[in-house]
C-alpha cells in the first residue's frame, strides 16, 4: 500500500515517513520545500510540487491509496500579520489537495490539524467535543479544513481522521532527523538553544499566569509518538474501508500531561548540563495559560498512548541539536 506524505521534508512529515516504512508501506513525498529540507527527505522519493498544482499533483496520486497531509503554513503570529498566506495555502491549497485525491479515486485521508482549534478554552484537559473556537487564522484554517473533511465524508464516502497535535517536540532517536524550523519558534529548541554558548537567551512570555509557577503550561508529544498515531490512523481507516458510510474522526494527540515553561527549561538544563540563559517578557496576547490534551479518545479508537516523557523529547532534541550543528 502506498502512501502520499505531503509535507514530507518537515519536520513531523519526514517523522511519520519513517513509521509508515517502518510499518511496510511504501512512501512517496510531496513537498515545494518552502519550508523544509532536502535532508529530511534522504532516501524517500521526493516529487517537489505544490498542493494547489492539480496537474502536478495527478501522477502522483494515481500510484497511491491514501494520503497524509502536513503540508501547511504554521506560525500563529505570521497568520494574524498576513491570513491572506495561510488561507490560501493551509484551506485553497489544501482543497485543491482534497479534490484531486478525490478525483484520484482515493477514500482514506490523514490530516494534520491543532489544538488551535480549540482557541482558549475554558477546561483542562481539553477533550474532543469541546467547542472548536480558534483565535487566530491559523487555528481558523485547520477548523475549515476538518469541517470540509467531515461534509466530504458525508457527501463522498471519504474516509478521514484529523489529529489534532499538542505540542510536537524532539526528534527521532536514530539522530538522523530532527526539528529544524527557519525561523525556530518552538520552546524545546529555542532552550536548548540557549545553553550553548553562542545561542540567543530564551524569551519566556509572561511568568504571572495563573499557573502553578507562573509561566504557561503545555502539553509536550514526542515527534515520534505522534509518527506512531499516524500509522494508527491509516491503520483504523483501512479496517474501515469496506463500511458503506464514510466517517470522519477527530483526535487529540497529547500525553494528558503538562509541562510549564520553566520544567522545560529545566528539562534543558539537566540534557545538556548547563544553564539555560533566559530573559522574562510579557505575556503574548491570545496564548492561553494551560493547553493539555485529554488523550482518552485517541487510546479508546485508535490504541495509542504516548511513550515517551520531556525527558525524552528534550535529550532526543539534544542529540539531533549537537550532531545537525557539527554536519552543518
Ligand atoms: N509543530 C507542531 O508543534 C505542530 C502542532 C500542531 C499542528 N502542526 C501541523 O503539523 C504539520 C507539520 O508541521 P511541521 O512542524 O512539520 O511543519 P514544517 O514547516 O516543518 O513542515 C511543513 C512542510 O510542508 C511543506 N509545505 C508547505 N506548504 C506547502 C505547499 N503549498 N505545497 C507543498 N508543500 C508545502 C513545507 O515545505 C514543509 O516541508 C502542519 O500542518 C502544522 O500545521 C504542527
Amino acid at each position: 500500500m502506498a502512501i502520499l506524505v505531503t509535507g514530507g521534508a518537515g519536520y513531523i512529515g519526514s517523522h511519520a515517513a519513517r513509521a509508515l516504512r517502518r510499518s511496510g508501506y511504501e512512501v512517496v513525498l510531496y513537498d515545494n520545500l518552502s519550508a523544509g529540507f532536502r535532508r529530511l527527505a534522504q532516501g524517500f522519493e521526493l516529487v517537489e510540487g505544490d498542493i494547489a498544482d492539480e496537474a502536478r499533483l495527478r501522477p502522483v496520486l494515481a500510484r497511491v491509496d491514501a494520503v497524509m497531509h502536513f503540508a501547511a503554513h504554521a506560525y500563529v503570529g505570521e497568520s494574524v500579520e498576513n491570513p491572506r498566506k495561510y488561507f490560501r495555502n493551509n484551506v485553497l491549497g489544501a482543497l485543491t489537495l482534497l479534490n484531486s485525491a478525490l478525483d484520484a479515486g482515493i477514500r482514506r485521508f490523514v490530516f494534520s490539524s491543532s489544538c488551535a482549534v480549540y482557541g482558549v478554552p475554558e477546561q483542562s484537559p481539553i477533550a474532543e467535543r469541546t467547542p472548536r473556537e480558534p483565535v487566530n487564522p491559523y487555528g481558523a484554517s485547520k477548523l475549515f479544513f476538518e469541517n470540509a473533511l467531515q461534509a466530504y465524508s458525508r457527501a463522498y464516502g471519504l474516509r478521514s481522521v484529523s489529529l489534532r497535535y499538542f505540542n510536537a517536540a524532539g526528534a527521532d532517536e536514530s539522530g538522523e532527523i530532527g526539528e529544524l524550523h527557519d525561523p525556530e519558534t518552538h520552546l524545546v529548541p529555542l532552550a536548548l538553544a540557549a545553553s550553548t554558548p553562542n545561542g540567543p537567551a530564551l524569551r519566556i512570555y509572561g511568568s504571572d499566569y495563573p499557573t502553578p509557577d507562573g509561566t504557561c503550561v503545555r502539553d509536550y508529544i514526542h515527534v515520534n509518538d505522534l509518527a506512531d498515531a499516524h500509522v494508527r490512523a491509516l491503520q483504523y481507516l483501512e479496517n474501515g474501508v469496506g463500511e458503506k458510510s464514510g466517517g470522519s474522526l477527530a483526535v487529540n494527540l497529547g500525553t494528558g500531561r503538562g509541562h510549564s515553561v520553566l520544567e522545560v527549561v529545566q528539562a534543558a538544563e539537566s540534557a545538556t548540563g548547563r544553564p539555560v540563559r533566559r530573559t522574562i517578557g510579557p505575556q503574548r496576547p491570545g496564548d492561553p495559560p494551560i493547553l493539555v490534551a485529554d488523550p482518552a479518545k485517541a487510546q479508546s479508537v485508535l490504541g495509542w498512548t504516548a511513550k515517551r516523557n520531556l525527558a525524552d523529547i528534550v535529550s532526543s532534541a539534544w542529540a539531533w541539536m549537537q550532531k545537525n550543528s557539527s554536519s552543518s
